[in-house]
């Protein structure tokens, strides 16, 4: 595909005509940064959080699912620490009055120093030929020695200020490094200054005495006020894990690149209470577990990479990403946390409850560590699309634009496609549809030519569809066309559910991921 930008705004556009996604209230012009999912968004959607669902909390006898409200006890927030940290250092630029997060500009300025040296490696790597080492190359070769120190330098002082809270030593450093605002090129910069993310609203009527309240900017807070609960009713041993999916809302200042960062969006969390002292080790068994999850999709190992963090949120004692090649690069899909017993032991002193794990073996009670595993349902969906959407140059000279979407994940499974309007071809193919429909989303199409409506499904990530013509009506035959190959073969109606079955398996792709 030529330019990532572009690829961005294809599949913004291609969302919309096709009806994954569309702006929020958009007859008003639209709400920034709030989205809704169509009629295909919606099942693709499910089906992404039904394989998370399923690789958590079925294929996990000790992992137990969970629905939280959203409104909860605004003490939760404070416990939590939302409440005084949960802020952005932002700076704005005085001319472009783009507002940016200091930290994300940091970040990308040495992303930049990792192309330069990416390019030196491109350059020696043609120059030696064989003979090239790459890894004596980077610890010797001056230039790439110097951009990695530059690179250390940035990370150690951004780390030193985020810590100390030193927002005047950021300044300092987006001035040093004269970085620029990315859109129009001024380096005339604001201070830096904390802005807290929490949407807040009124719980009762004012005359009632209303108290403020927060929308959730994480679902993993139901989690932990629920730990006693599911622990005791659910005869819990350590380790074991608390799952759930649901909406989570934050006030993002710079919210855009469409489904990337929104201000409501729903996130698929799991707790994973552990032993205090293994937290590291459950920690590094869920970083390789959830990146093999991510992998079984088929998308190629290079369209991931783990980005450790440098600066640790303010509940963890070790936190990386999960990234995946958006198309805007590299960015966050996943994170995963090393919480230590920051959140319960938060939640006993404010609540004055205890919410400790009872250790029959050594007769004692702990506040358990917890490991978390946090992603974005939007993000996935987003990640799907980047991977799935391609165009194709056809042998016959013509194009096609298809989402080659995982056959369990695709909104339709099969496309039942009368070959005309007439003569009892209708007929027949509604009653396959009638007697398949409820174990695959199947889609009846019986407008435009066969060719058109094959275009059509490819376009939706439809994996297979059925013709049935004339002879079907004699050899109850049907033509299956496979989206990916545009092979097509000759089955018998009554192998159909089997043949499906066989090729479009959430449970073979789930086993494969454990
Ligand atoms: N409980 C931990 C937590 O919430 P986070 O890194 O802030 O950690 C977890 O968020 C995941 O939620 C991210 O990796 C991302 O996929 C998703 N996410 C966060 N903010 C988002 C936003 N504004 N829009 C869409 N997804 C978001």
């Amino acid at each position: 595909m030529e330019n990532k930008e572009d690829l961005l705004k294809k599949i913004i556009s291609h969302s919309k005509e096709y009806g994954f996604i569309f702006p929020s209230s958009e007859i008003y012009d639209g709400l920034s940064a709030a989205y809704d999912y169509g009629q295909l968004g919606v099942e693709l959607k499910k089906n992404i959080r039904d394989y998370w669902w399923k690789s958590m909390v079925h294929a996990h006898e000790n992992i137990h699912g969970l629905d939280a409200s959203i409104f909860m006890h605004p003490t939760t927030w404070k416990a939590s620490g939302h409440v005084d940290a949960f802020n952005d250092p932002l700076i704005d630029n005085k001319d472009s009055k783009k507002r940016y997060r200091a930290d994300v500009l940091l970040e990308e300025f040495m992303e930049k120093i990792r192309g330069k040296i990416k390019k030196e490696v491109v350059k020696a790597a043609k120059r030696f030929g064989e003979s090239f080492e790459e890894a004596m190359f980077v610890k010797t070769n001056p230039r790439v020695v110097k951009y990695q120190e530059q690179i250390k330098m940035i990370e150690d002082r951004m780390r030193d200020c985020l810590d100390s809270n030193d927002l005047e030593g950021i300044k300092t450093l987006i001035e040093e490094l004269q970085i620029a605002d990315p859109v129009s090129g001024s380096r005339n910069w604001t201070e830096v200054r904390q802005f807290n993310l929490m949407f807040s609203t009124e719980l009762g009527s004012l005359a009632d005495g209303a108290s403020k309240i927060y929308l959730r900017p994480e679902t993993a807070q139901g989690i932990f006020v629920n730990f006693l609960n599911v622990y005791k009713s659910g005869r819990a041993k350590l380790p074991f894990g608390i799952a759930q999916t649901g909406k989570a809302f934050r006030n993002e200042i710079i919210a855009r690149q469409f489904i990337f960062r929104m201000r409501e969006f729903e996130q698929m969390e799991m707790q994973y209470f552990v032993k205090p002292g293994e937290e590291l080790k459950w920690y590094e068994h869920w970083k390789e577990k959830r990146m093999k999850w991510h992998q079984a999709l088929g998308f190629g190992a290079e369209a991931y990479r783990f980005h450790d963090h440098i600066k640790l949120a303010h509940y963890a004692n070790a936190a990386c990403d999960i990234e995946f090649d958006f198309p805007m690069g590299f960015k966050e899909l996943e994170g995963i946390h090393s919480r230590t017993d920051f959140d319960l032991k938060s939640h006993e002193e404010h609540s004055g409850k205890k919410l400790q794990y009872f250790d029959h073996e050594s007769n004692t009670s702990y506040v358990p560590y917890v490991v978390e595993t946090s992603i974005g349902l939007d993000r996935m969906f987003l990640a799907v699309l980047t991977a799935a959407y391609k165009e194709e140059k056809l042998e016959d000279g013509s194009s096609r634009t298809m989402l080659k979407i995982p056959a369990f994940l695709a909104p339709y499974k099969l496309a039942i496609l009368p070959l005309v309007k007439k003569d009892g071809l209708p007929e027949l193919a509604r009653k396959i549809l009638h007697d398949l429909q409820l174990d695959f989303h199947c889609q009846y199409d019986e407008k435009d030519s066969i060719g058109k409506r094959y275009r059509r499904q490819d376009a939706i990530g439809t994996p297979f569809a059925i013709t049935i013509d004339h002879d079907s009506l004699e050899d109850d035959m049907v033509t299956l066309r496979k989206r990916d190959t545009m092979e097509q073969s000759r089955i018998p109606i009554s192998s159909l559910r089997q043949e499906l079955s066989g090729r479009i398996s959430m449970t073979d792709v789930i086993r494969k991921s454990l």
